[in-house]
């Protein structure tokens, strides 16, 4: 697919940058005439990430990253350049046209999205329109589950019927391709099979909302496996997907919270009882990718778990997920009697589970009760076993701090000397940084050279700089008689010229600039207090640039001419060094009218 550039400046033009940063930066704060928060793209410890709402613009002071809005979002996103165009079109609420051909990849994950929106739709139907849908709306309706939760969530119901689905799909003009391209849909001996035959559906939906696959449950717990779910397409990737995630994220955005359960049940159980900021994973165990796209909504995961030993284990790696992420905490609730959140709100209801909710723990001491449990402590083989394993947490957070913390609460719960307990987790530290040395030298061979920019060229790059600052630039300066060959770099003059064309407007400054050096240095001016917002003094700055820029080319017009006629001595071409000395008067006159130049700073 191909997207024209003015589809591209407009939808540039129509999102707020600071919106969209905020939905991935939720510590954003109005700074002085920048917004100002931690960067989502390193480890950020104080606020280095800095976007301008005029320039369109972002930077982050610390590891450097830069660019406009749509390089902002395919880079968190991990997405192509031409996706991140459509992800924020559907934002502003632009339609693309998607039927030219082109990008396959970006042809085939809309193709799908649309094939699993109708597919959605259709199990919806069969649910709640459908005679042979009664009994698994009989089912639901059994679990609490009403028309309202239905709604919400589109559950559906995949037809017993052999071939139903696929002859449906196939009679409303989709191609065999589609169906076995999202995922749904095998090929077996008798043809097309489909994956869910009469089971409850589950659609599954990215955190854009866009509908990316299907779980199924059955109806009767004695067909196994209980549940199943579509097979990994480029837009079903389960370990990026968190169920309910696009019913939830608002909520997390506004509680700072987000609750993780361990299945598609739990969440729904949740949501009719008023949490609506949870998800669950696809059946797999909590990737660093899930917590990542959770501390983006919120600061803290709550882990809410069955209390059988298979959700502890997956707690245990969740938590490992989630160390050293300074962004986001953990805590943990154990449900009681191996109940899940379904049976707990059916028994307990949800004033009581506030309780519980008050009385969470930390995810460092669900660790230690957790590896400690039943343990005998004084069988020293046990005791070696439990300190590896609490030690490897530890060493998972960089922050001297934080290790110090986590070393004297385990301290406290263990009841073992805390200097002891240093010594050993020093020894064990000495063993793995040995490693980290090593990488640490490769690391070191792959950082980039820096290009420096010389003077010139700064000097050059500063008046598109303050060009830029003003909203109306051209109606306050007097831009006659100043032009592109006065530029020493070929690439500025190109940057002038493109920025006059575009009224020096400010959205449109960084588009196109390909040379990594030059866009960090303007980024870094355009962000830094040092270009002072004062009409006045702006004028004056811009007059005297504009005056440098010129008096050097005449300089270098002119130290040209004198090596001419240097050269014209020494041929004694007396009529060509006359000539040259007219050209030169001409030269010399023309620097002294820039000195004129600063009358008009008045
Ligand atoms: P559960 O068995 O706890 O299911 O599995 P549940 O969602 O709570 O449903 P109910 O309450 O028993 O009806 C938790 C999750 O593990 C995945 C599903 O994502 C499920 O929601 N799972 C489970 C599978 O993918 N396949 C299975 O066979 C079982
Ligand atoms: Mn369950």
């Amino acid at each position: 697919m191909k997207i024209s550039r003015e589809t591209i400046k407009l939808v540039k033009d129509s999102v707020d940058i600071v919106g969209v940063v905020s939905d991935y930066v939720k510590t954003l704060k109005k700074s002085g005439k920048n917004w100002v928060g931690l960067c989502p793209f390193h480890n950020d410890k104080k606020p280095s990430f800095s976007v301008s709402e005029d320039y369109k613009i972002y930077k982050c002071f610390s590891c450097g990253e830069t660019g406009d809005v749509l390089k902002f979002v395919e880079k968190i996103e991990g997405i192509t350049f031409v996706d991140s165009v459509v992800l924020l079109a559907k934002r502003a609420g632009i339609v693309i046209d998607v039927s030219g051909e082109g990008d396959e990849y970006t042809g085939k994950r809309n193709d799908i999205i649309l094939f699993n929106t109708r597919t959605a739709k259709l199990f919806n139907h069969f649910l709640l329109e459908k005679n042979e849908g009664k009994v698994a709306l009989d089912y639901l309706t059994s679990r609490g589950i009403d028309n309202d939760i239905i709604q919400i969530f589109n559950l559906g119901y995949a037809p017993k019927e052999y071939g139903r689905l696929e002859n449906i799909l196939l009679s409303r003009g989709l191609n065999k391709e589609i169906l076995i391209d999202s995922g749904l849909f095998s090929v077996g001996e008798r043809g097309l099979k489909t994956l869910l035959f009469d089971r409850v559906v589950f659609p599954i939906y990215n955190y854009m909302n866009e509908c990316v696959g299907f779980g199924g449950r059955v109806l009767n717990n004695d067909v196994k496996p209980k549940y199943l779910n579509t097979s990994e397409t480029v837009v079903y990737k389960k370990s990026q997907l968190l169920y309910g995630i696009n019913v939830a994220k608002d909520e997390m955005r506004k509680t700072g919270i987000s609750y993780l359960v361990e299945g598609y049940v739990d969440v729904i159980a949740c949501y009719k009882n008023g949490i609506k900021n949870v998800v669950a994973p696809c059946g797999t165990a909590v990737t660093t990718e899930q917590v990542k796209l959770l501390s983006r909504f919120s600061s803290e995961i709550i882990l809410l778990l069955d209390g059988d030993s298979a959700g502890l284990k997956g707690a245990f790696r969740a938590l490992k997920e989630g160390a050293n992420l300074d962004s986001v905490k953990f805590s943990v609730i154990l449900l009681p009697d191996e109940m899940d959140p379904d049976d707990y709100f059916n028994k307990y209801g949800v004033d009581e589970f506030k309780n519980i909710v008050n009385n969470r723990i930390d995810a460092f001491d669900f660790c230690v009760n957790y590896v400690t449990k039943g343990v005998n402590l004084k069988d020293y083989n046990k005791l070696v076993e439990v300190l590896k394993y609490l030690f490897d947490y530890i060493y998972l957070w960089e922050n001297i701090i934080v290790r110090d913390l986590l070393i004297e609460k385990m301290s406290a719960l263990l009841g073992i000397n805390k200097e002891s307990l240093l010594s050993e987790f020093n020894k064990y530290k000495g063993f793995h940084n040995k490693n980290d040395k090593v990488e640490e030298k490769i690391n070191n061979f792959i950082i980039k050279p820096n290009t420096v920019l010389d003077d010139k060229m700064k000097l050059e790059l500063d008046l598109l700089i303050y060009l830029h600052s003003y909203t109306d630039s051209l109606k306050i300066i007097d831009l006659s008689g100043f032009d592109r060959s006065f530029f020493y770099c070929d690439y500025t003059a190109q940057l002038y010229d493109k920025a006059l064309n575009n009224n020096f407007s400010k959205e449109n400054f960084i588009e196109g600039i390909d040379n990594g050096t030059v866009l960090d240095y303007i980024t870094g001016c355009l962000m830094s207090e040092r270009f002072s917002e004062d009409e006045k003094l702006l004028k004056e700055c811009i007059i005297d640039l504009m005056s440098d820029i010129m008096k050097q080319f005449w300089k270098r017009k002119s130290d040209q001419i004198t090596e001419k006629i240097k050269l014209s001595e020494m041929y004694k071409d007396y009529e060509l060094i006359a000539d040259l000395q007219l050209e030169k008067e001409l030269v010399t006159g023309n620097m002294i009218k820039i000195i004129g130049l600063q009358e008009l700073k008045k």
